[in-house]
């Protein structure tokens, strides 16, 4: 396993696609850290972003999914923090580059554009797809780090 806690939360968008896959995960072993939101209220995602980035941040968890209608906004408020690598992922090949690639650590899903089969591959793959490093990649992520 390249993680074992697995921090997740989503918008009401994302919400009902959060609790399909937190039983994948319970089911695959791995410790979940269940943010919210929990119901269909209207809620707003940039406040679970930033809980998860705490989250992160603190180390209560290794990597994170989150999720909201389209994954857009959440998306765009995770990579807000400097400690996320926060990737949009629509398919089994964007989830896979997402970490072969850019050592991404937040799967981001749309819980409106995306089905509950779909989302269970890209999650799967994202959790077991090991970072290639190498001076290619390795360089182009630490670049990340730079402030602007
Ligand atoms: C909420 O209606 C919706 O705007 C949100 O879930 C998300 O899609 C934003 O990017």
């Amino acid at each position: 396993m390249i993680f074992k806690t697995i921090a997740m939360a989503a918008d009401h968008g994302g919400v009902e696609l959060k609790s399909v896959l937190k039983e994948q995960l319970v089911g695959a072993g791995y410790a979940v850290l269940d943010l919210g939101t929990d119901g269909p209220q209207a809620v707003d995602y940039p406040d679970y972003a930033d809980a998860l980035a705490a989250a992160l941040k603190d180390r209560r968890a290794e990597a994170g999914v989150l999720i909201c209608g389209t994954g857009i906004g959440i998306s765009i408020a995770a990579n807000r923090h400097p400690e996320l690598r926060a990737a949009l992922v629509h398919d089994a090949f964007t989830a896979r580059m997402a970490r072969c690639h850019n050592d991404a650590n937040v799967l981001c899903l749309g819980g409106r554009t995306i089905g509950p089969e779909v989302a269970k591959d890209c999650l799967k793959l994202f959790l077991e797809t090991a970072f290639d490093g190498g001076d290619r990649h390795a360089r182009r992520v630490a670049k990340l780090d730079r402030k602007p």
